[in-house]
């Protein structure tokens, strides 16, 4: 049994669900730019906006001017708390303004008290994969210190704003996305960066993964200066890497591994920088641009809790490095699948068990409290004719995945702050941009080439987690 005031939720990211991408004074961010793409079939960023060419996340599922009815919806489920974020280019549609855009101030006030009206607490990320496009493209994004500087007057214009109407708040979503710098879209979403011929792709990566985490720490200051109530986390993604067999070799190459899924959150909760981090730089020759202040402000600004996403499992195996067709997970060189796990119709291996044995581990090695922000099924629904959606393979992965960490929290004593399951309304795919790959427990009717009516219908799985909300995870 988890604890009475326990989260449950519902995820979403503004640039997925929102669309209205250039409304109200919004100015394009680095998402605007990017193309539909499928499974193996990569999202494409452009240079600018094109007029023939179609933007999944430009008008996304609508919700900019659907929040009373989506909001309504999210209530009736009994939804406790919806983690969303904010889109930064909606505040300062350039980002380096002196004055925010009050019509996106006022945005996020109506949806916050709509929530709040509702019962509903808003968990807010500061950046979810977007920064406004003109500082991707004038300042070259986080390779900049400046960027430093706007993020943390976003940071701080919105935290004075929202001020009694949030109190959850997490900095950048996955910010460990990055370390996978053979995917462009992931160094492009998470920082507003491009990697140039010549360039080693690593270096590049630990100097703006350093400009990010002082914006962070330097976001986790300002906020405690406004509210010291504030609980403000980090984001990472966590997909634990396995060790194929119990041959110490594969044991030593997961370990190693899995310092490519740490790093990030080690300096976010410790405020340093871990050593075997140090140690790599020094092994490379890779002289970063850190100051004695950064080192400084890293230490003050370390984060309450640890929110993560959780959506699969990975296995490494020693001595396979690179040999294409056993790759099943494009950052690491060395994995091969998991014989053990089926995998959802993109490739995802579904392991609930891997949850509960990263709540721990994540548990053990920051003691701080964790909150799963992210996790879910993506699959093809089909409407039937009578409106009905039936997602039963949904129910049981979500089911399955909550067992376990009822299972961390009673058994093993692991402080949980929520679950907010992905994309509680159908949404456009990061990865892919499709619509067809989808989460919610409400459908929406609109598909990846973008027609469709945008009409909303509950699938099976919205009675159903109603019903584990109420039971306080009893039901499920
Ligand atoms: C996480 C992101 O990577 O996983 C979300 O924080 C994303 O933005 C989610 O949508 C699921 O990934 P995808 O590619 O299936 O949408």
């Amino acid at each position: 049994m988890v604890q009475n005031d326990f989260l449950w939720g519902g995820a979403l990211a503004a640039h997925q669900f929102e669309g209205g991408w250039n409304s109200d004074g919004k100015g394009p961010s680095v998402i605007d730019v990017i193309t539909a793409g499928a499974h193996g079939k990569p999202r494409v960023i452009m240079d600018e906006i094109k007029e023939e060419v179609f933007y999944p996340n430009h008008e996304a599922i609508d919700f900019y001017h659907r929040y009373k009815e989506d909001i309504a919806l999210f209530a009736e489920m009994g939804l406790k708390c919806l983690r969303t974020s904010i889109a930064w280019a909606r505040i300062f549609p350039m980002g380096d303004e002196e004055e925010p855009n009050e019509e996106g101030l006022a945005f996020y006030d109506r949806v916050f008290d709509e929530l709040l009206k509702h019962g509903i607490e808003p968990v807010i990320t500061l950046s979810h994969f977007e920064m406004p496009l003109h500082l991707a493209k004038k300042y070259g994004g986080f390779r900049n210190r400046k960027v430093i500087d706007y993020f943390e007057k976003f940071a701080e214009t919105v935290f004075e704003r929202y001020n009694g109407k949030v109190k959850y708040w997490m900095t950048f979503n996955e910010i460990n996305n990055q370390m996978d710098t053979k995917n462009p879209l992931f160094l492009w979403t998470n920082s507003g960066v491009t990697v140039a011929e010549g360039e080693n792709p690593r270096e590049v990566m630990y100097q703006v993964a350093h400009h990010e985490l002082v914006a962070s720490a330097k976001a986790v200051i300002a906020g405690k200066k406004i509210n010291p109530d504030f609980q403000i986390g980090c984001m990472i993604s966590h997909v634990p890497i396995y060790p194929y067999s119990c041959d110490p070799e594969d044991i030593m190459a997961a370990e190693e591994a899995m310092h490519e899924r740490f790093f990030f959150a080690d300096v976010h909760v410790r405020g340093n920088y871990p050593r075997y981090a140090l140690k790599e730089l020094e092994r490379n020759g890779f002289v970063l641009d850190i100051s004695e202040d950064d080192l400084d402000v890293l230490k003050k600004g370390t984060v309450d809790y640890v929110g993560f996403s959780y959506y699969m499992s990975t296995v490494v195996k020693a001595g396979t490095e690179n040999q294409a067709k056993d790759i099943v997970n494009g950052g690491l060189a060395n994995s091969v699948s998991n014989p053990y796990l089926e995998v959802s119709d993109w490739d995802w291996a579904i392991d609930p068990v891997g949850l509960r044995y990263s709540l721990n581990r994540l548990y053990d090695r920051y003691q701080l409290p964790l909150f799963i922000v992210e996790n879910g099924f993506g699959a093809i629904d089909r409407l039937e004719e009578d409106g009905s959606i039936h997602d039963e393979a949904r129910m049981a992965y979500l089911s399955a995945h909550i067992e376990a960490l009822k299972k961390a929290v009673d058994y093993d004593g692991v402080e949980l702050l929520g679950y907010t399951p992905w994309g509680i309304i159908d949404l456009v795919s990061f990865t892919t941009g499709e619509m067809k790959k989808r989460y919610g427990m409400i459908y929406v009717d609109r598909d990846n080439e973008g027609n469709g009516s945008m009409k909303r219908y509950k699938k099976d799985s919205f009675e159903w987690y109603k019903k584990v909300i109420q039971s306080n995870g009893d039901d499920i």
